[in-house]
C-alpha cells in the first residue's frame, strides 16, 4: 500500500474542524471516544469505507458502526426502531452502547458488510462529537487497531498501527471507559446483547423492566464455536485482541490460582522465557476495564514472552473485560474450578 504522510492534529476546535473536512471529502482520521480510537470515514460513502478495511487490514463482512451526535441522525440511517431500542437510547446515549437497528437504504451495504442492519452509537466525548459535526455526515468507525491486534486506548498505540496508513489522528489523550461498546439487537422479539462492554447487562435490564440475553456464542468458554453458536455479530468470530506474547488465563479459587501461576512462571523462567503476570485483584472493575488493552500493548513493548492472567469476576463489567482476556489469550485457558461450566 502507498505510504501516506499522516497528519497529527491536536485537541483545539481549528484541529477538529480540519479533521472533520478530510472525512466528509472522503479521508479517514483516527479519533478518541470514551471507549477506545476509532478510525473514522464518512459513512455513507462506499468508497471512503472501502479505506478503513484496507487500512486495517479488515475483512469486508465484518461490519462497522455508524456514530452519530445528536438524536435526530439516527432516524435518518434506521428505521422501524421500536420503543425498547427508544428506551436504551434514551438512557445511555451519548455513552458505550450500540444499537443494531433496520438500516435505511441511504446506508451502503459497504458499511454494513452486506446486511440490512446497521450498528448506530452516539459517543460520550466532546472530540467525537464535534468530529462528527464538522464532518456533517455519521462517521463509520471500527476500532482504530490493525485488524487482530488490542483495540487502541492511546494515540501513541494509534500510532503504532496506524501510521502512514491513514489521513490523520486526532490526539485526545486517554480513552475513560477503555473497552469497546456493548453491542445490542433490538431487532425480532428478543433483546440480544451481540458483545458485552462499557455497560453491562444489569444495567440494560434494569432500563428495560425484564432480562435481556446474552448471543449464545458469548457464554462459551471455547474458540472452537460449533455451527449453531455462530455469533450474531460477524466481528465476533475473528481472532481479535491478541498481545505479540502467548497468553494464558487461569480460573479458579484464589489460593490454586496463586500455587499454578507460581510453578508456571518458575518452569517458564527456567526455560529463559520472559515472564508477566496480569493480576487485578486490588483494582476496581472500571479501572481494569480503562488499562486493559493498554496493559497488553505495554507487555509486548517490554518484550514480554508469556502473559499469566488471573482470570476476574465475571460479573457486571467483570463479564464484559473477561470476554476481551479470553479473546486476546485465544480461548487458552487453565480451568482449576472443581465444577466444570455446564455446557461445555
Ligand atoms: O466502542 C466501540 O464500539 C468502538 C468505538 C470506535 O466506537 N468501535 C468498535 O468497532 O468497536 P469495531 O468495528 O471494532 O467493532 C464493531 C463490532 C464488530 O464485531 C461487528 O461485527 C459488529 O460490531 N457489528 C457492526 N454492525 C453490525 C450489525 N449490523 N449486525 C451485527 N453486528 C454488527
Ligand atoms: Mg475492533
Amino acid at each position: 500500500m502507498e505510504k501516506i504522510d499522516t497528519i497529527f492534529f491536536k485537541n483545539s476546535d481549528i484541529d477538529i474542524k480540519k479533521a472533520g473536512e478530510i472525512i466528509s471529502k472522503g479521508g479517514i482520521v483516527a479519533f478518541p471516544t470514551e471507549t477506545v480510537y476509532g478510525l473514522g470515514a464518512d459513512g455513507l460513502n462506499g468508497e471512503a469505507v472501502e479505506k478503513i478495511f484496507l487500512a486495517k487490514g479488515r475483512p469486508s463482512d465484518n461490519p462497522l458502526i455508524l456514530h452519530i451526535s445528536n438524536f435526530k441522525d439516527v432516524e435518518k440511517i434506521a428505521e422501524d426502531i421500536d420503543e425498547n431500542a427508544r428506551k436504551l437510547m434514551k438512557a445511555f446515549w451519548p455513552g458505550p452502547l450500540t444499537l443494531i437497528l433496520k438500516a435505511r437504504e441511504i446506508v451502503p451495504r459497504k458499511t454494513t458488510g452486506g446486511l440490512s442492519s446497521v450498528g448506530v452509537r452516539m459517543p460520550n466525548c466532546d472530540i467525537a462529537l464535534d468530529l462528527i459535526k464538522y464532518a456533517k455526515t455519521p462517521i463509520a468507525a471500527p476500532s482504530a487497531n490493525l485488524s487482530g491486534r488490542p483495540s487502541p486506548t492511546e494515540a501513541s498505540h494509534v500510532i503504532e498501527d496506524m501510521d502512514g496508513k491513514i489521513d490523520g489522528i486526532i490526539d485526545g489523550g486517554s480513552c475513560q471507559v477503555g473497552i469497546e461498546s456493548t453491542i445490542v439487537s433490538t431487532i425480532g422479539n428478543d433483546i440480544v446483547i451481540l458483545r458485552p462492554g462499557g455497560i453491562s447487562k444489569e444495567e440494560i435490564d434494569l432500563v428495560l423492566g425484564f432480562e435481556s440475553q446474552f448471543d449464545k456464542s458469548l457464554l462459551k468458554r471455547r474458540g472452537d464455536l460449533e455451527e449453531d453458536f455462530a455469533p450474531m455479530a460477524p466481528g465476533m468470530k475473528y481472532r481479535h485482541y491478541a498481545p505479540k506474547a502467548e497468553m494464558i488465563i487461569f480460573l479458579g479459587e484464589e489460593e490454586k490460582v496463586s500455587k499454578a501461576i507460581d510453578e508456571k512462571t518458575k518452569t517458564l523462567e527456567k526455560q529463559g522465557k520472559k515472564v508477566a503476570i496480569m493480576d487485578y485483584r486490588n483494582k476496581r472493575l472500571d479501572d481494569i476495564s480503562r488499562d486493559f488493552f493498554r496493559d497488553l500493548r505495554n507487555f509486548d513493548s517490554q518484550g514480554i514472552e508469556v502473559i499469566l492472567a488471573r482470570a476476574i469476576e465475571g460479573k457486571g463489567l467483570g463479564f464484559s473485560i473477561m470476554n476481551r482476556m479470553i479473546k486476546s489469550a485465544g480461548y487458552n485457558i487453565v480451568d482449576l474450578t472443581d465444577e466444570k461450566v455446564k455446557d461445555e
